[in-house]
């Protein structure tokens, strides 16, 4: 209830100019976000690669209605594959690119070409890009960008929400490619998504049984410590050596589990937002969790 709350606030524009006006929301904020500046999230790339984590890197922002914006957005990648290119951490660097922030919501060919553009920089850096999704209107168009981008970049990966009713299909679809299985983020309605956190896990588990069997590149974005031992159990059962699947998690979010299952032998990458725009991200890091909305209103009374 209170997430759904949540889910719905964070798309009024009333509540974004109330929430981003408070002065403490920045501590807050720190703590899911790596900083405002490329500097800042190439620091934050060092830091967790030298303790042998991977990073997948989202510069924040999203729903971008004009093309300036786009433009912005598909700049700010290619500056950070840019930094990142001298570190030379191969496919250990990847970024995480929502097309709604490089114009899908204006044109879908005008998001094509700025996705282009940052598979052309990744690939200059020797990273890899995947795609993020979004709410359910967006899953067709992003699949069909993402058909057309990996013509000529096959390594590009999509993730893919475990709510929606669809996604077992669109798994089966994707089974020899890299896919984020995530259990979605969004307010979406009944017609088109389980509700039940019990029928989100479920789907969960019977996406990652297609992932798992597939060919492709399972990317198992979750922090639900059943769910990671599911997994783990599921690539014995296909004998996949560890390098063939990892684990994701995001900034800020069980980090002693991430170091734990890294220290084991596992792949296991962070996802590390980073820019300005960071209100639609916080508010879903909100939503999942009521503690982290006690954590936020006792740094409002100055605790
Ligand atoms: P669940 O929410 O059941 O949490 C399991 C446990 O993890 C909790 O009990 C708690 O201990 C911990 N936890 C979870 N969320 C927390 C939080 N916010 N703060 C503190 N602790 C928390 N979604 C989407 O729609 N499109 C996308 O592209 C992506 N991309 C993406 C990338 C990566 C790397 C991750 C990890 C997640 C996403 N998501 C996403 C978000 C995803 O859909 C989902 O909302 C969150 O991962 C929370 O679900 P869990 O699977 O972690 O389980």
């Amino acid at each position: 209830m209170l997430g759904s709350t949540l889910l719905a606030v964070s798309r009024n524009p009333l509540a974004r100019k109330a929430v981003t006006a408070l002065p403490p929301t920045r501590r807050v904020v720190d703590r899911f976000v790596a900083g405002e500046a490329t500097a800042d999230a190439v620091a934050t790339v060092e830091r967790l690669t030298r303790s042998g984590l991977m990073v997948t890197i989202d510069h924040l922002g999203e729903e971008v209605r004009d093309t300036d914006a786009a433009v912005t957005t598909t700049k700010a990648y290619v500056e950070l594959l840019d930094a990142l290119a001298p570190l030379g951490l191969g496919h250990r660097a990847e970024v995480s690119v929502k097309l709604s922030a490089v114009g899908q919501a204006l044109d879908d060919s005008m998001a094509l070409e700025h996705a282009r553009e940052i598979c052309e920089a990744a690939l200059g850096a020797g990273a890899t890009v995947t795609l993020d999704m979004e709410d359910h209107t967006t899953v067709d168009s992003t699949l069909g960008i993402l058909r057309d981008l990996r013509a000529d970049f096959s390594d590009v990966g999509v993730a893919i929400q475990a709510y929606l009713f669809r996604s077992e299909a669109d798994c089966h679809d994707l089974r020899d490619s890299r896919v984020r299985l995530v259990k979605g983020a969004y307010r979406e309605p009944a017609s088109v998504a389980h509700q039940k956190k019990n029928d989100v896990d479920l789907a969960y588990v019977r996406c990652l049984k297609v992932l798992m069997a597939g060919t492709g590149h399972p990317m198992v974005a979750t922090h639900d410590d059943r769910l990671i031992s599911i997994a783990e159990l599921l690539a014995d059962r296909h004998e996949r050596a560890r390098d063939t699947y990892e684990y994701q998690m995001l900034y800020g979010i069980r980090t002693d589990k991430q170091q734990a299952l890294a220290n084991s032998g596992a792949l296991v990458r962070v996802y590390v937002p980073y820019g300005d725009d960071w209100y639609g991200y916080f508010m879903r890091r909100l939503a999942e969790r009521p503690a982290n909305v006690a954590f936020f209103l006792r740094s409002l009374g100055g605790k």
